[in-house]
């Protein structure tokens, strides 16, 4: 046999009442067509086919490279959405594997026992079937001992079909030919006047075809149709995520609030604490402690970091440097080894040099800090002019004293000081003392003066 896997995903998704077509949808960190296309790339077929209706222009600029796709316009049902994506395979597939792009639990394994038994069975058609306490929704599997007699939708169900529990996935092998066959003797006279796909397993049946099952689990065979259950598709991906991780060794205080995308890495030995959300392409290494209270997107976080409650985006956090609490970095930070970027402090687009320290209340932008040198609390790289943005340059073991406001563009030297409440304007020389303040003046006995001044107003 030859696997052709069709992904079904042109539905409106109706229930999720949204804008982005259902397939572009996203549950930790990937959409649900992307998770299908994860489950279903172990198979290796020969050929994956992709059905896009709805929002087909987005769903196709998600579609890696080797998925064709094939538009079904209008989307007048599963049964019309085979029919049209079947038009995308070449003669060579025989056997297809029908997958809805609504089911991002679905586990490579299960569905290779579905085609597994498919072929050893010699079934025109094999279906995907769960168990569930509650199949509200669901069309139900009618069986006739062992063989599958038909599938009959939740709202064409009688009362006594409504109490089988035993429910359709959507996930079916076919042998092609047979498909063919049924799916041109489809009608639409149901409950949503639609094409269902469900009503070729009684076509076949009823013309002496062999329909089996294999069942999985309710887990995997959650639907996602509203925002509920893509809820509930998102806690469970992220349960396997995080056990996955725990199992390879990173440690976690409480799994159930770390939030951790599918494309994000976490080296052995790192400790994750409650309330931390990586996002995107984030990278944490071994020792590395993060959390409480970190929302990390696409950020570098190196060995032995310490990242607490922290908003990084596109930074990178270099090897036993520190965040937090209370930091913001944004992109183009790129903190070195045993850096600091501490309490109330914004960085962006600027480099901070090894041992450099950063620890309280300033703005850090556009600037380029060499390596041991400190930022007084209260500094600010004053990089913008209300036109242009320019750069702060600070050497080595430079001392930047509290309160220093560097008008970029601006150069500090190597070894440069600056005095506390300094507005630097000009560069300084390196191993310098640049200090910008009107002298302090002391009026001595000021205090006694103004007492008797006062007592004299109240006498007159
Ligand atoms: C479908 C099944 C139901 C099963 C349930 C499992 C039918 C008629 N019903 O119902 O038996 O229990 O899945 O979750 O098949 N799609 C298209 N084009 C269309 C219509 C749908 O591509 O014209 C796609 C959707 O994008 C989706 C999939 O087919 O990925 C299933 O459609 P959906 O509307 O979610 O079907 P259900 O009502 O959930
Ligand atoms: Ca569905």
């Amino acid at each position: 046999m030859t696997l052709g896997v069709l992904i079904l995903a042109a539905g409106k998704g109706t229930r999720m009442k949204s804008d982005l077509p259902k397939a572009l949808h996203a549950a930790a960190g990937r959409s649900l067509l992307g998770w299908t296309l994860d489950n279903t790339a172990p198979l290796q077929a020969r050929e994956t086919v992709v059905v896009v209706g709805d929002g087909a222009e987005a769903v196709i600029a998600a579609l890696p490279d080797d998925a064709a796709h094939i538009l079904q316009e209008p989307q007048l049902g599963t049964g019309d959405a085979v029919r049209a994506g079947l038009e995308g395979f070449t003669d060579a597939v025989s056997t297809v594997l029908v997958v809805p792009a609504d089911m991002p639990l679905l586990s490579p394994v299960t569905l290779q026992s579905v085609l597994d038994t498919h072929a050893d069975s010699g079934n025109a058609a094999t279906v995907l079937s769960a168990v569930m306490r509650d199949p509200t929704g669901y069309g139900r599997v009618l069986r006739d001992g062992d063989t599958v007699a038909a599938i009959v939708e939740h709202g064409d169900a009688s009362t006594e079909q409504r109490a089988v529990n035993e429910v359709n996935t959507s996930v079916y092998a076919f042998e092609r030919k047979r498909l063919d066959t049924a799916l041109a003797g489809l009608g639409n006279e149901n409950a949503q006047g639609e094409y269902y796909l469900t009503d070729v397993v009684w076509l076949l049946a009823g013309a002496g075809d062999q329909v089996g099952a294999v069942t999985t689990d309710e887990t995997e065979a959650l639907g996602v149709n509203s925002h509920a259950q893509l809820a509930a598709a998102g806690a469970e991906l992220r349960r396997r995520i995080n056990l996955q991780l725990m199992e390879d060794g990173v440690a976690m205080l409480d799994p159930d609030r770390v939030y951790i995308d599918a494309g994000v890495s976490v080296a052995a030995g790192a400790r994750i604490y409650p309330d931390v959300y990586l996002v995107g392409e984030t990278t944490v290494g071994a020792d590395a402690e993060v959390g409480p209270n970190v929302h990390a997107t696409d950020t570098a976080i190196a060995e032995g970091a310490t990242v607490r409650w922290a908003v990084l985006d596109r930074a990178v956090v270099g090897r036993d440097a520190s965040v937090g609490p209370f930091t913001h970095l944004r992109p183009g930070t790129d903190l070195g080894e045993g850096a600091k970027a501490g309490e109330f402090v914004g960085i962006k687009n600027s480099t901070i040099g090894k041992g450099s320290k950063v620890p309280h209340l300033a703005y850090v932008g556009d600037a380029e800090i060499g390596e041991g040198s400190n930022l007084g609390a209260g500094t600010v790289t004053v990089n913008y002019d209300g036109y242009h943005k320019h750069r702060t340059k600070i050497g080595d073991r430079v001392r930047i004293g509290s309160d220093t406001m560097l008008i970029a563009p601006v150069e500090i030297g190597d070894d440069a000081y600056t005095g506390a409440g300094s507005v630097i304007t000009e560069d300084v020389a390196p191993g310098a003392l640049a200090i910008e303040r009107s002298p302090q003046q002391e009026i001595s006995g000021y205090a006694e003066r103004r007492k008797r001044r006062a007592a004299e107003e109240s006498d007159s």
